[in-house]
């Protein structure tokens, strides 16, 4: 794995996700990253209560987490496969299909939409070459989606760019953000 930095925190390695959604799939827990599962299990009085965190480990090694990521998790972790899709599904931070190196979460909820979220948004489809919201750009880097309250909501329009959190983003500054992102 090559740790991506945003904001100073460790992202997920999409480096490759899209040669591996068309692989046969390859067991994410195996070696060191079945080392750091078991110790983690460790930490939690069930195999069930490492549920989220397993599946955020599939997620760093593959970018997202696939339906055969969650088949091997249940069978790790001594649940249904249906239970562990139902968490995937029900949280918006994992992935179900592959996302560029670079995910761009942008509010667009009614008290950020009255400030301008939606041309915001449509300034990120935009630069991103992404050509509509959920798609990759070509060369890989980038998927843009629209998301509800950020939690931000008086420094309209809040962005989330892998775990970075940026405030008060203007269609104008959309250019100058995409930038720094190596
Ligand atoms: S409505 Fe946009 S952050 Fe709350």
């Amino acid at each position: 794995m090559t740790p991506d930095l945003v904001g100073g925190l460790e992202s997920p390695d999409y480096a490759s996700h899209d040669r591996a959604a068309h692989e046969p799939y390859a067991p994410v827990f195996t070696g060191e990253v079945r080392r750091e599962l078991d110790e983690l299990l460790t930490h939690y009085p069930t195999k069930m209560a490492a549920l989220l965190p397993a599946l955020w480990i599939v997620q760093r090694e593959r970018g997202w987490v696939s339906e055969e990521g969650m088949v091997e998790v249940a069978d790790l972790l001594e649940l249904t496969p249906a239970y562990v899709k139902g968490v995937v599904t029900f949280y918006t931070m994992y992935h179900q299909h592959p996302v560029g190196r670079y995910f761009i979460q942008v509010c667009t909820t009614s008290p950020c939409g009255i400030c301008g979220a939606e041309d915001v948004l449509k300034a990120f489809v935009r630069h991103t070459n992404t050509g509509d919201l959920g798609l990759t750009s070509p060369d890989g880097r980038f998927t843009v989606i629209e998301v509800e309250c950020l939690g931000a909501c008086g420094f309209a329009t809040p962005v989330m760019i892998n775990e970075e959190f940026i405030e008060s983003v203007t269609p104008e500054k959309v250019p100058d953000i995409l930038a720094r992102l190596a």
